[in-house]
């Protein structure tokens, strides 16, 4: 019996698996200059807090969770994104009894049953950021410089930022009810998952990628000529802020999202080298999720990235092979105790080390060379007797004796296998 993969979920291992180590790592870096704090969210949780929050309209909710019933016969669901356990987690903590803003970041598998392809999976990872408390616009500018440093400190300073407005309650209502006076005049040049979602979410239909829709919705009005004083003030200072900040962002009216809860600034970042899964990070306010949650009236943004689809950006050619700093052969057993103590020793200083596994040195040398180590050391009878131990430099053979302390010094100067991803 062979078992394979869950179709659309992969293995993630060397050398790739550096590259989301690396993203990892300068994401912490970054998120700590702008005081984003970690949390740990479920990877369950109630099935109506996703159909609630991202709702029961979206894509999401209506044909890609993964949901079950426990054995109490409550449903769960496989997180499809972080932000609605996020905001549960913030009621449910009282986090909004502490100084605002409060802001956090995670890290972590998401579920989702899309049909996979090259860029989708149905398990990836995410790493997002959600700040609550603050409605100025200010913080939209704060998370998406944050967005672009993060981006710039992993080697892409060309991504181009798209932005749009949602609105909210109050201005969106009608531009509703423009769009779907637009689209009733022509809902049969639209593909049948338009024609189906049209009455219930007509914003939608600006994001659908058949070419037919895309020609069918040419002249859609813009949600940027409906919005209230109060949103068209808050775009336009976000808008400013980025312009001061000297980041490249081009406002696109036709930008939705696939979930329901956001509210005025929305994002996306893609890029063109991606093909069809080309968004890279996305993200905006929710100034009401807290709110119909339950918790005080708390505006809130945020954004998530897709690690798989950043890491495909970096290319696998950036990963370096990590190899041993040095592999110990030996024959005999005060040989096998000794490797035992200086391994350790030299482990303790930061050194890869693999012990061998006794028998013949011809043997365990091979597997050195196999192993790519850059150092073999021997320790035989005869070393033992003599106490110094043999070295040998297996890029180009050269070899020595020396005492246990001095081989730290050895290996050193040849520099420890790199640790670290460059870029
Ligand atoms: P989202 O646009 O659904 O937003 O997902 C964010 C990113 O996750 C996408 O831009 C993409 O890179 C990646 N992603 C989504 N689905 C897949 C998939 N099936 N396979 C691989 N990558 C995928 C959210 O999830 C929001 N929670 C973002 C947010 C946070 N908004 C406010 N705060």
């Amino acid at each position: 019996m062979r078992f394979t993969r869950v179709k659309g979920v992969h293995d993630i291992y060397e050398p790739e698996v550096q590259l989301y180590q690396k993203v990892e790592e300068i994401s912490r870096e970054v998120f700590r200059v702008y005081g984003f704090k970690e949390i740990r969210l479920p990877i369950i949780e109630y099935t109506e807090l996703f159909q609630r929050s991202i709702g029961s309209t979206t894509d999401i909710v209506e044909k890609e969770m993964y949901t079950f019933n426990d054995r109490a016969g409550r449903s769960i669901t496989l997180r499809p994104e972080g932000t609605a356990g996020a905001v549960r987690a913030y009621i449910e903590n009282g986090f909004y009894a502490l100084p605002s803003p409060q802001k956090f970041y995670y890290m972590g598998p998401m579920f989702r049953y899309e049909r996979p392809q090259a860029g989708r999976y149905r398990q990836f990872h995410q790493i997002g950021v959600e700040a609550f408390g603050v409605a100025e616009p200010i913080m939209d500018a704060e998370v998406i410089l944050l967005l672009r440093h993060l981006l710039y400190e992993l080697g892409f300073n060309k991504l181009q930022i798209e932005l749009n407005s949602l609105g909210c309650p109050e201005c969106r209502p009608f531009y509703r009810d423009k769009l779907l006076d637009f689209f009733s005049l022509k809902i049969k040049a639209f593909c049948s998952d338009c024609q189906r979602r049209f009455e219930k979410n007509p914003l939608r239909l600006l994001d659908c990628k058949v070419p037919q829709c895309i020609k069918a919705r040419e002249d859609a009005p813009s949600i940027l000529d409906s919005l209230c004083e109060n949103c068209k003030a808050h775009f336009n200072r976000v808008i400013s802020y980025l312009d001061y900040m000297g980041i490249s962002f081009s406002v696109t009216p036709t930008l939705v999202r696939g979930l329901d809860y956001y509210t005025r600034t929305i994002f996306e970042i893609k890029s063109e080298s991606l093909g069809g899964q080309n968004a890279i990070a996305a993200g905006g306010r929710y100034d009401n999720l807290v709110e119909e949650f339950g918790g005080p009236p708390t505006p809130a943004i945020g954004f998530a990235i897709g690690v798989e689809r950043l890491v495909s950006l970096l290319k696998i050619e950036k990963a370096v092979e990590l190899l041993p700093d040095c592999y110990i052969a030996f024959i005999g057993e005060e040989a096998e105790r000794l490797s035992l103590r200086m391994g350790e020793g030299l482990r303790q200083k930061g050194f890869w080390i693999e012990i061998g596994t006794g028998g013949s040195l011809k043997s365990q040398l091979r597997k050195a060379d196999r192993l790519k180590a850059r150092y073999a050391i021997i320790i035989g009878e005869e070393e033992i007797k003599r106490s110094v131990i043999r070295w040998k430099r297996l890029s180009d053979g050269q070899e020595g004796e020396c005492s246990e302390e001095e081989i730290e010094k050895i290996i050193n100067s040849n520099q420890k296998s790199e640790s670290k991803v460059r870029n």
